[in-house]
């Protein structure tokens, strides 16, 4: 994802006194949306990122609970010790495969997970491949820390599935890393066993890292085994995945995330953890050991809710002119795509302007998709229904 100049924030240019590096950090493309949506009346937004739901109510007892009875204080530096066997055994049975407490590191969210494995990592004349489009969290983090970006594509043509075999073509002599983000924000792509499994593979052969950003997990939409890289491996020294309870449970505020990897990855990076942010919320770990030990009910149902708008939203997009799509299996994202060579940016602000629909164009999540539109999901049937209702009559008046 290059800079482009409207993507500079003038005032860092003329306050000098930012490195390098933080001057160097594009504003994210969906925050120029929703900032240009906080200016007007009546908005619609298809364009968030987190659930819409509220806590289960047996996790916000349990932070409460956590409150009132003082565990206000610092946990060990991994992590809260009952939140780390949670963490380890719910994946253990889940993944059917043995995970220890010190595989495990609890941190704030899946953003300081991912923070943590690549500015330990990256360096300068290191290599990581990363699909596009993708979250703009890994390209900067990656380019903050002096190591470069190779790009590997995705088509829309394709669902925006990853093909294994390109990401092996393109391991060279100064690859170190991959990332992977299955579910995908922004495309809603589950990759199959098949295409983490041969990379995983490959990469353990070459030496190669797999950084695996598993926050939507949970959020799959159709029938299947989530393909989590954990499953894919019998040794942990060439994998680090990353998830959270923000996305599974609705709890992005609360802010617990871990990461998964071998013991000494582990060690390592707990070091790194302290000079981070210390530990971890400890009341939200609490919540967090009520979440993963209380049952899935109440995560089927928003899955349940989810699938329904999925189903919709599909229908809806293959009716509005101009836009073609696929069907997205998880995450409560889908893309789109607009006839070639339109500028979605456009499209984007004019749409938002002029319906007062937000959604975030494509080349917020890189240079490959500049036609498409990420239209979230995570908003009510009624919000969805009257977005459309408003968006289609306004494509039949454009003449891309
Ligand atoms: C792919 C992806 N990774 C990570 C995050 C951040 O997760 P967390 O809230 O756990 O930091 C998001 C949030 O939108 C995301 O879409």
């Amino acid at each position: 994802m290059a800079a482009q100049p409207e993507d500079i924030d003038v005032d860092d240019v003329r306050e000098p006194v930012w490195s390098p590096s933080v001057r160097a950090l594009p504003i994210p493309g969906i925050r120029k949306m929703v900032n240009m949506a906080a200016e007007m009346d009546d908005v619609i937004h298809l364009s968030i990122g987190q659930p819409d739901f509220p806590v289960p109510e047996h996790i916000l007892e349990a932070h409460i609970q956590a409150l009132r009875e003082g565990k206000t204080g610092y946990t060990m530096d991994a992590g809260l010790p009952q939140m780390l066997e949670a963490v380890a055994e719910y994946y253990s049975h889940r993944y059917d495969r043995p995970l220890e407490p010190e595989n495990v590191l609890i941190t704030t969210g899946a953003t300081e997970a991912m923070y943590l494995a690549i500015a330990a990592t990256a360096a300068p004349g290191r290599q990581f491949l990363v699909p596009d489009p993708t979250f703009p969290l890994y390209a900067p983090l990656i380019r903050m820390n002096g190591a470069e970006v190779k790009a590997i594509p995705t088509r829309a043509e394709h669902g925006h599935q990853l093909d294994p075999q390109e990401v092996i073509d393109n391991i060279g002599m100064r690859t170190f890393g991959i990332i992977l983000n299955s579910p995908s924000n922004p495309t809603g792509t589950v990759y199959p066993k098949e295409t983490v499994e041969a990379i995983v593979q490959e990469a353990a052969y070459r030496g190669v890292y797999v950084f695996s950003d598993e926050v939507y997990d949970h959020l799959l939409l159709d029938e299947m085994e989530y393909p989590s890289v954990l499953r894919c491996t019998s040794d942990l020294d060439h994998v680090m995945a990353v998830s959270s309870l923000s996305k599974t449970f609705s709890m992005a505020g609360l802010r617990i995330g871990w990461l998964i990897s071998s013991q000494g990855a582990i060690k390592k990076l707990q070091r790194f953890h302290i000079f981070t942010t210390t530990v971890a919320n400890t009341p939200a770990q609490w919540a967090g050991v009520a979440a993963l030990r209380g049952g899935m009910e109440c995560v089927d149902e928003m899955l349940e809710a989810y699938r329904a708008r999925r189903d919709r939203i599909v229908e809806l997009v293959s009716k509005t002119p101009f836009m073609t799509s696929y069907r997205p299996q998880g995450a409560f994202y889908i893309f789109p795509s607009l006839p070639p060579n339109t500028d979605a940016t456009n499209v984007a602000t004019r749409m938002l302007k002029e319906t007062g629909v937000c959604v975030v164009p494509g080349d917020a999540f890189g240079d490959s998709c500049p036609n498409s539109l990420r239209i979230s999901y995570a908003a009510s049937m009624d919000d969805i229904e009257r977005a459309f209702e408003r968006i289609v009559p306004w494509m039949e008046k454009q003449d891309f």
